[in-house]
């Protein structure tokens, strides 16, 4: 067997395997469904395009009716954050009164997070709350919980279930840390 069995050379190991991510979104959707049992008018608001990935697993557990949307922002550049959120695509539905979930990929500084959560407020929804796959908790600069959260992992660079590298990794149905000693001397 190849001695690098991972379809990117800059991969370490895999730290989520695929079925535990199956179980916890499982276990998360229930949740949803459950405390939202009284809202008719529930939308999950993905940010675009770390949270596609569970955001599509995630809704197909939650057993009522619900609609999607989508924000593109962006604060990255390869490994780091500019600590810059800036909006690239709004959402198109008017949240005003509806119970919102501003769903991310993962949680690093909360700069992200924190910073849309305020903007999507002054659009008074009738509820807010956020919910991320990942949160690297030690990285938190911003006090800030997260109501819905499938995994706290360590501080390190991670692909694959929608989050990326440079746009890599996406595609990978496991969460794995990257080598970025050995990406970075490459690139
Ligand atoms: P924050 O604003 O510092 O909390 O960063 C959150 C955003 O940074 C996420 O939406 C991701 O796009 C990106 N990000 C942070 N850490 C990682 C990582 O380990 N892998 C991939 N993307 C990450
Ligand atoms: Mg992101």
């Amino acid at each position: 067997m190849d001695a690098r069995p991972y379809p990117y050379d800059f991969i370490d190991k895999i730290l989520i395997t695929e079925e535990e991510i199956e179980k916890r979104v499982t276990q998360l959707g229930e949740q949803i469904t459950r405390d939202y049992a009284n809202s008719d008018q529930l939308l999950l608001l993905g940010l675009l395009r770390g949270s596609v990935t569970f955001m599509t697993d995630l809704m197909r557990k939650i057993h009522r009716p619900m609609t999607m949307d989508f924000m593109s922002v962006s604060s990255y550049s390869g490994a780091e954050s500019t600590g810059f959120v800036r909006i690239d695509s709004d959402h198109k539905t008017n949240i005003y009164g509806w119970d919102v979930i501003l769903i991310d990929d993962i949680v690093d500084s909360g700069l992200t997070i924190y910073t849309i959560r305020k903007i999507l407020l002054d659009r008074r929804p009738r509820s807010l709350r956020t919910c991320a796959l990942l949160d690297k908790v030690e990285r938190h600069k911003i006090d800030i919980d997260i109501d819905y959260c499938g995994f706290s992992i360590p501080d390190h660079f991670v692909v694959g279930y929608g989050l990326d590298l440079d746009e890599k990794g996406r595609n990978l149905p496991y969460i794995a840390s990257v080598d970025t000693k050995r990406y970075f001397n490459k690139a």
